[in-house]
């Protein structure tokens, strides 16, 4: 790799097949245009990470250099977008950071499910989804105090920039290591079993699935959504944002969350900004939207 930018650790070392020319200019363009499109914030020490997450686009596309791979980017936006989608980070689990689960089921649920049964809408929105594995908890928590909850007025918004994962989600198939946290009894009410030479797979079924509608969305473009919702997640996405960035989308959300609604944030995440003065702590990382503030 000549006029190597990448750290050698990972990058190709220089002449090697497969290898590829990747300057300083190549991963400014690449990381501005990230930035610029869906508010991620990549330090110069991602470098090595774009290097190897891009390449394998570079040499799919026949191409010979990242400067080629950039000229290719300004004029297609389909590859943008492949682009964007190879450099999310999309690490996920089910019942991540349990607590705000447990928090759902003891304090939450039952006050929803009972405003659900007298006929008020009751939406919840997973703000970056990832691969599902979020909503599915969401819904699954919601199931394990109403069984009946499909039948309800209760939906969960599942949306991430990330269009490859908000598939992956919808598909809702996981492998055996993926489904680990979910309680056994759920596992088999909710999801089917198949198993092929590469192991077990759990689909989740047709009832879990009503409950949750995916969708494309990135953050920093306009919202679609009407109403306000009762429950937000948005969890261990603002880290990659810049604080400047993170402000504006705080209060954004904060907006979009009903009077007494909740807000779910990831363990290292702070809500910042006037709109911060709007929530009452609840739990750890679980903040509820004052009644009568203005925000
Ligand atoms: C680390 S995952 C977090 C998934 C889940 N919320 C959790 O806590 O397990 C971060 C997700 O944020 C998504 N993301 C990044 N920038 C985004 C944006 N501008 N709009 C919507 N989603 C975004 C990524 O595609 C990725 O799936």
């Amino acid at each position: 790799m000549s006029n190597s930018f990448a750290a050698a650790a990972s990058a190709p070392p220089h002449g090697s097949a497969g290898s590829f020319d990747y300057t300083k200019d190549d991963f400014l363009l690449i990381s501005n245009l990230l930035r610029e499109e869906t508010g991620i914030h990549l330090q110069d020490s991602k470098s090595t990470l774009v290097y190897s997450r891009i390449a394998k686009r570079v040499r799919a596309l026949g191409l010979s250099s990242f400067g080629a791979y950039c000229e290719h980017i300004s004029r297609d936006n389909a590859e943008r977008q492949i682009m964007i989608e190879a450099l999310t980070t999309n690490t996920t689990n089910f019942f991540r950071e349990n607590h705000h689960f447990e928090y759902l089921h003891k304090e939450l649920v039952g006050t929803l499910v009972e405003a659900a049964r007298k006929r008020r809408p009751v939406r919840i929105w997973s703000s970056a989804s990832s691969s599902g594995q979020e909503p599915y908890s969401i819904a699954l928590t919601i199931l394990g105090v109403a069984p009946d909850a499909p039948k309800l007025d209760i939906r969960i918004l599942a949306t991430d920039v990330n269009s490859q994962m908000v598939a992956r989600g919808a598909a809702g198939t996981y492998d055996e290591e993926e489904v680990r946290e979910i309680p056994a009894a759920q596992l088999s009410r909710y999801f089917t079993k198949s198993t092929s030479e590469s192991g077990h797979r759990y689909t989740a079924t047709h009832e879990i699935k009503k409950l949750i509608s995916f969708q494309q969305l990135n953050l920093f473009e306009n919202w679609p959504m009407r109403r306000r919702f009762d429950v937000i997640f948005c969890r261990n996405v603002m880290i990659y944002f810049s604080a400047e960035t993170q402000m504006g989308l705080w209060q954004r959300l904060v907006e979009k969350l009903d009077y007494g609604g909740c807000l779910f944030i990831g363990h290292s995440e702070r809500v910042t900004g006037e709109c911060a003065a709007h929530l009452d702590p609840i739990g750890i990382t679980a903040y509820r939207k004052r009644v009568g503030q203005r925000s």
